[in-house]
C-alpha cells in the first residue's frame, strides 16, 4: 500500500470521501487516530481529510505535530464542510490559514460539501446550533445560510482528485 488517506470526521461526512477516495487510489484510509510511526515510513503519498467546524480544521492539531512527516507525502488536502462545493475560495481560505506550514499549493486543495443534519447533532454542536438560532434575526441572510440542513454529498466530487494525484 503506497497511498494513504488520514480523515477526522465526526458525523461521518469525511470518513465517507476519504474511504471512496481510497477506493479510487487502491490506497487504505485511515482515521487520524490509528495513524502510527510506522504507517508514516510505509506510505509514500498521503491525502489529508478533515471536517470543517466553525472556521477551523479539525485535523489542524495533529497535523501540526505531524508537519515534519507530512511536509513531504502530503500531496493534496480535502477540506469538508456544510458550505457548498462551488465556493472553493471559502474552502481554500481555510486550508491555507488553518495548514500554512504545508505550503500547500491552490490546486492540491479540495473543498467538499457535506452532510449537516441539526437534528442529528449532539453534546456541544447542539448547544452551538440552538444560541445561534436564538442570536440571529430570522431575516439574517447568514442565518438561513448557517443553520439549514443540507446534504451536499457527492462522490463524483471526488473525480478531479483522482486525475490530480495520478498526474502528480
Ligand atoms: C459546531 C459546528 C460548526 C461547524 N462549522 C462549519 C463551518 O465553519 N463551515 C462549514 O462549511 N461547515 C461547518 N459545519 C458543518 C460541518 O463541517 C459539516 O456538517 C461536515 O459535513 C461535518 O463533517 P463530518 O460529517 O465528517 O463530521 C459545522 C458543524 C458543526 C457541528
Amino acid at each position: 500500500m503506497s497511498g494513504l488517506v488520514i480523515y477526522n470526521s465526526k458525523y461521518g461526512s469525511t470518513k465517507e470521501y476519504a474511504v471512496e477516495l481510497a477506493k479510487k487510489m487502491k490506497w487504505e484510509a485511515l482515521s487520524y487516530k490509528n495513524v502510527n510511526a510506522g504507517k508514516f515510513n510505509e506510505t509514500k503519498e498521503i491525502v489529508l481529510a478533515s471536517s470543517v467546524r466553525m472556521g477551523k480544521m479539525k485535523i489542524t492539531g495533529w497535523a501540526k505535530n505531524k508537519a515534519d512527516l507530512l511536509k513531504d507525502k502530503c500531496k493534496a488536502v480535502i477540506a469538508v464542510g456544510g458550505t457548498e462545493s462551488g465556493k472553493q475560495d471559502y474552502y481554500v481560505e481555510i486550508v491555507e490559514k488553518n495548514l500554512p506550514f504545508l505550503n500547500l499549493k491552490k490546486d492540491q486543495i479540495y473543498g467538499l460539501g457535506g452532510r449537516q443534519i441539526i437534528s442529528e447533532m449532539k453534546g456541544f454542536d447542539a448547544f452551538v446550533f440552538k444560541m445561534l438560532d436564538k442570536m440571529m434575526k430570522d431575516d439574517d441572510e447568514r442565518k438561513k445560510e448557517i443553520l439549514q440542513e443540507v446534504d451536499h454529498m457527492d462522490m463524483k466530487l471526488l473525480d478531479p482528485i483522482v486525475t490530480y494525484l495520478k498526474n502528480s
